[in-house]
């Protein structure tokens, strides 16, 4: 273990695991969150912002994954879950920890990082060790809160991928989502009854434009928690869930093509709006809580209720405004430009 100095000048512990998080935790000193945060969306989400707790989680030890800045869904939870009472370890890749602001997170909820990648089963095993060291016994709640697709980033389109590239989607996707029950599993480092959740959306099982072979990732990650989430609660008591989260703006979302048409259209579609990270995290804390104790292997929407619409009046009359005039020719045919 090492220590790091963040930019108030306090110390954050931070647990290493190989050479590259070494250079990371020596760069961590006075590292500044440099994201671009020009959206009127943030704004709107942060209106209204819960700050009261009511001790959902008190005495309760979670692990939060994928925390990279204060955009991020799990930094938000990683927050709530702190202000329910509980007790937290922060993980994410090393290159993650050094390029975003997690120290910020650390100080801010009292948490121990510990650098892990969520694709190797060595480093979960790493992680799910000094995890129960650091917090002092078994684990009740994690969230699996990790996406990235290679392909998306290369612009490769979903009749065009790199199979390669979709491995890796599939990996850091869904597949971490099986590494991390299976070791925890094998370990015995859950207690009975944990609550175990990773973060999905609808494209899943509906097509959407750009969503490329993100789509399949969380249609095995919803699959995997439905056949882990049989034989852990089975065994156990764990209960495994997704939660299908709106379009929002985070590092993850925007790399969608198309993210900004996608998020209002969901939004106009939505008779209660776009779900916030916020809102989101809420959620979160209710199903790491004991009230709901009985839910397991869910799809659990959290969308404004998106996932049941067709379509909307909002969305009609944003829709019928494409055939104005402007956009037809002297004949009346639509100019596509
Ligand atoms: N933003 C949205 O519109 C939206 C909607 C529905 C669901 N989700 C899901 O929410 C989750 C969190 O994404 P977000 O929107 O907060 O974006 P984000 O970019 O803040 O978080 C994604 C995280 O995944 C981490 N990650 C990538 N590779 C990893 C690896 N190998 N090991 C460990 N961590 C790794 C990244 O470092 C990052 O912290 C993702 O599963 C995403 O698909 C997002």
């Amino acid at each position: 273990m090492i220590h790091a100095r963040t930019k108030s000048n306090k110390m954050t512990k931070i647990f290493v695991i190989d050479k590259k998080s070494r250079t990371f935790a020596a760069d961590f000193q006075d590292k500044t969150n440099k994201r671009s945060n020009n959206s009127l969306f943030f704004l709107r989400q942060n209106i209204g912002k819960k700050i009261m707790g009511y001790n959902l989680l008190k005495g309760k030890k979670g692990i939060i994954f994928g925390a990279l800045n204060d955009q991020s869904i799990a930094w938000k939870v990683a927050e709530r879950a702190v202000e329910e009472g509980a007790q937290i370890v922060l993980t994410n890749t090393a290159v993650a920890c050094r390029m975003g602001t997690i120290s910020e997170l650390a100080e801010k909820t009292n948490a121990t990082v510990i650098a892990a990648d969520a694709t190797s089963v060595d480093d979960l095993e790493m992680l799910f060790s000094e995890s129960q060291k650091a917090l002092g016994g078994k684990i009740d709640f994690v969230l699996h809160s990790c996406a990235m697709s290679a392909n998306m980033r290369k612009k490769r389109t979903y009749d065009d991928l790199d199979y390669s590239l979709l491995g890796k989607t599939l990996d850091i996707s869904a597949i971490s989502f099986h590494k991390m029950l299976q070791v925890a599993k094998k370990m015995d480092a859950l207690n009975e009854n944990a609550s175990v959740l990773a973060l999905t959306y609808v494209a899943s099982h509906r097509t959407f434009f750009g969503y490329n072979d993100m789509a399949d990732a969380k249609s095995l990650l919803e699959s995997i928690a439905r056949s882990f989430g049989y034989i852990y609660g089975r065994e156990k008591g764990v209960r495994v869930n997704t939660i299908s989260q709106s379009p929002t703006m985070t590092t993850a979302g925007s790399a969608i093509k198309g993210f900004d048409g996608l998020f209002d259209f969901s939004d106009r579609m939505s008779p209660l709006g776009n779900a916030s990270a916020d809102e989101c995290a809420d959620y979160c804390i209710v199903m790491f809580s004991d009230l709901t104790k009985k839910v397991t292997m869910q799809t659990l929407f959290h969308d404004g209720g998106f996932s049941n619409m067709g379509m909307s009046l909002r969305g009609m009359t944003q829709y019928e405004k494409s055939f104005i005039e402007e956009n037809t020719d002297e004949n009346g045919k639509i100019i596509y430009g």
